[in-house]
């Protein structure tokens, strides 16, 4: 009776990644997929799988999840962000003009400098919020690398508009979804050719995995992409794509506690002593606030980035001084993490007090708390004027 079972595609996405394979149940299979771990695959399989390098069943049914999030025709997961990022670059962008955003992450700048300075492309980095410098660097490029949010200062590009100067130019446009992720801005329906995530970030969503993705509509694209993997072998784990599938169940509940609670941290925030600035696209002060109203669809994300009125030891102290927040880089997590970013090579334009947070799943209540513990043990401030004065919960 298969007429009478819901479409899986007018499903919600909170429901379509609880039931990755059908969006429907009662089959009688188990409820959890299984885990092959089998390189190796005899000839004349039904599936066409060879060896393991190429392709699986694992990777295939994440794939197939991703690119459904995503609204794209196919997806191939890597074994890293970096790994994905690389290939796309590998397979899109060496001997040619390169447009990236200069609060593109860390790494990817890295690396563009590296091809850049061994002769494989020209690089330029450019204020991706600014739409005429965009169209200025993309003449003669055939690649623009951009974010949905930059970092740390949590940018807002109009996907878009920076699709339309791409194409009019004849370049592709690549944009890094890792902080919003597909729940909140889907830059494939914006225009964009290549969504690249970092899956070790939300994806994952528990800070016990590395894995890239890439999602197209584009066949040519894909099938670059797919010869690149294959051949440069930055492939995932089996085992790591399993997980990343499991972490997907909960995509939707994670990012939906940890959106509101950024938007409860950066509201409060702001009123604390010691806090010179909050970055988070959804205040109203935020710089592309009205754009991020426009472009994000269910919230603002869960990354927030303050700057202290202090120097860097005292920025260092507070961060080393909170007791739920864990002092570490990376996000998307579970767990909330910080650190002050111009501890980093290339971040030492930012101000030295400036710390970016990941916001966790915890009960938002506790994490102002402790920040507001943290700021008083580093001297930042002072207790006096703070609007909050919230104690660690004693159990
Ligand atoms: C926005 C963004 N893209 C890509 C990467 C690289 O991903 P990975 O660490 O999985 O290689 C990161 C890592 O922090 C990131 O933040």
């Amino acid at each position: 009776m298969a007429e009478s079972l819901p479409n899986p595609h007018r499903l919600s996405r909170a429901t379509r990644v609880v039931h990755p394979d059908t969006g429907l149940q009662g089959d009688g299979r188990a409820l959890i997929p299984p885990l092959p771990m089998s390189s190796v695959f005899g000839h004349g399989n039904s599936h066409g799988y060879a060896y393991g390098r190429d392709d699986n069943e694992n990777w295939q049914r994440l794939e197939g999840v991703l690119a459904d999030l995503e609204e794209g025709d196919g997806a191939l997961v890597f074994g890293s962000g970096m790994a994905a990022i690389a290939a796309i670059l590998q397979s899109c962008g060496v001997g040619r003009r390169i447009v990236a955003a200069r609060d593109a992450y860390t790494g990817t700048r890295e690396l563009l400098r590296h091809l850049a300075g061994a002769g494989q492309c020209a690089v330029e980095f450019v204020d991706a919020t600014d739409l005429d410098a965009v169209a200025r660097a993309c003449r003669g490029a055939s690649l623009l690398h951009i974010e949905t949010l930059g970092n740390p200062l949590l940018t807002v590009p109009d996907l878009r508009a920076c699709a339309e100067i791409a194409h009019q130019v004849g370049a592709i446009i690549v944009v890094d979804n890792t902080f919003a992720t597909p729940l909140l801005v889907r830059p494939l329906t914006l225009g964009a050719d290549i969504v690249v995530h970092s899956a070790s970030k939300y994806i994952g969503g528990h800070s016990d995995l590395m894995m890239g993705a890439v999602i197209t509509n584009a066949g040519d694209l894909l099938a670059k992409l797919r010869y690149q993997r294959s051949n440069a072998g930055a492939i995932p784990g089996q085992l790591e794509s399993w997980l990343a599938l499991r972490g997907l169940r909960t995509l939707d509940v994670r990012l939906r506690r940890q959106t509101e609670s950024a938007m409860f941290l950066a509201e409060r925030l702001g009123g604390i002593a010691g806090v010179a600035r909050v970055h988070y696209p959804g205040l109203a002060d935020h710089p592309q606030h009205d754009l991020a109203l426009r472009q994000m669809r269910e919230g603002f994300g869960a990354m927030i980035s303050v700057e202290l009125d202090c120097d860097a030891a005292t920025a260092e102290r507070f961060c080393a001084a909170t007791r739920i927040w864990t002092n570490a880089t990376s996000l998307g997590s579970v767990e909330s993490l910080l650190e002050r970013r111009a501890r980093w090579a290339g971040e030492e334009y930012l101000p030295a007090g400036l710390v970016r947070m990941s916001v966790g799943i915890e009960a938002a209540e506790d994490l102002l708390g402790d920040l507001t513990q943290a700021l008083i043990a580093a001297g930042v401030g002072s207790a006096e004027g703070s609007s909050v004065t919230a104690p660690l919960p004693a159990d």
